[in-house]
């Protein structure tokens, strides 16, 4: 199995590059094999042309692709899965990476009629200087995931995983402080890279659809729910359709079936809320949900929703 991955720091002397190092050891160590972009390295040009933004805003799909993403599609297509390994610079990778997306997943290749070969993994993995509590409490972390899962890889890839390595600005003793144990975790995540992934029932940023509703439910087809879990604590949002917005937060027990309560506010201007039992069920590698849902004014009903 081969791993293509995207690299992009401007410096040598870093910690992204220490995580780098250990994460290809670990793929390497595997039997298993990589290719690199080293975006600094080969100087990648991250600034769209005009001819670029014309080709892609007006949806044509022409063969007048660049030699640099052209070899940048080659790298994607010829392997198994793909990884990022960044800092995070203001709550964003790189320049030259968000200007690598900008350039690389073109019309015809990442959208339209694609050609992208459909990832069996992707992992990113960065470094930030700020603690995880202050990346979560602001929901920068959030943020940072969404575009990449909600966004950039969105149906790209079969499985995706987020790993920050956080408290890494060179001003904190954690940098030092947790540095081989950090090291180690890039090791692990390499090497295991390819192992088979156990059956995730996690809802941490996995996003879904109503399928099925009774009458009497308000939520649909149209309607995306982006869930999050932390521990045995998950909340969601959720708009679309009747919904103009909508929150729930409850908890997933043992059997990892949903307990939570739910409000929204529908487009007639009401609030409403209720309580749901959810129970999963995989399918096809997605996660579904049978719901047992009641209004707090009363009445009841059964939903499915499934990840789309
Ligand atoms: C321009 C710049 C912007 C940064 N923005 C953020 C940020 O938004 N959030 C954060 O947690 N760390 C931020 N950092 C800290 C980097 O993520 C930090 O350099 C990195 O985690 C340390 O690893 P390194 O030695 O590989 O650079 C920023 C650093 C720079 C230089």
């Amino acid at each position: 199995m081969r791993v293509f991955i995207v690299y992009c720091h401007p410096s040598e002397d870093s910690f992204t590059k220490n995580i780098r190092d250990a994460f290809i050891k670990g793929i390497t160590d595997s039997g298993n094999e990589y290719v690199i972009s080293d975006l600094y390295k080969m100087d990648f040009n991250a600034d769209m042309s005009e001819q670029e933004y014309l080709r892609d805003a007006n949806y044509r799909n022409t063969p007048d692709v660049a030699a640099d993403v052209l070899a940048e599609h080659e790298k994607i297509n010829s392997s198994d899965a793909i990884a990022f390994i960044y800092p995070v610079f203001w709550t964003e990778a790189p320049a030259k990476l968000v200007g690598w997306f900008d350039r690389v997943w073109s019309y015809g290749f990442a959208y339209g009629d694609k050609k992208m070969k459909m990832m069996e993994k992707a992992m990113i993995l960065c470094s930030a200087g700020n603690p995880i509590e202050r990346l979560e409490q602001f929901g920068l972390l959030a943020s940072m995931k969404k575009v990449m899962f909600g966004d950039r890889l969105f149906n790209r890839a079969k499985q995706m995983e987020f790993v920050v390595f956080d408290g890494t600005s060179r001003e904190k003793e954690t940098r030092e402080g947790n540095w081989e144990q950090n090291t180690k975790k890039a090791y692990e995540k390499g090497k295991n890279f390819f192992a088979d992934a156990e059956e995730s029932f996690s809802v941490d940023d996995r996003f879904f659809t109503a399928v099925e509703n009774s009458a009497s439910g308000e939520v649909s087809e149209q309607t995306v729910f982006c869930y999050h879990q932390k521990g045995n604590v998950i909340w969601a949002e959720y708009s679309g359709g009747d919904i103009v917005k909508g929150f729930l937060i409850g908890t997933m027990d043992e059997e990892h079936n949903l307990h939570f309560n739910y409000q929204h506010m529908n487009t007639d201007g009401n609030l409403r809320t209720g309580s749901c039992d959810s129970a999963p069920k995989i399918e096809n590698g997605k996660l579904r949900f049978n719901e047992k849902w009641k209004w707090t004014m009363g009445e009841e009903g059964t939903s499915v929703i499934e990840e789309i």
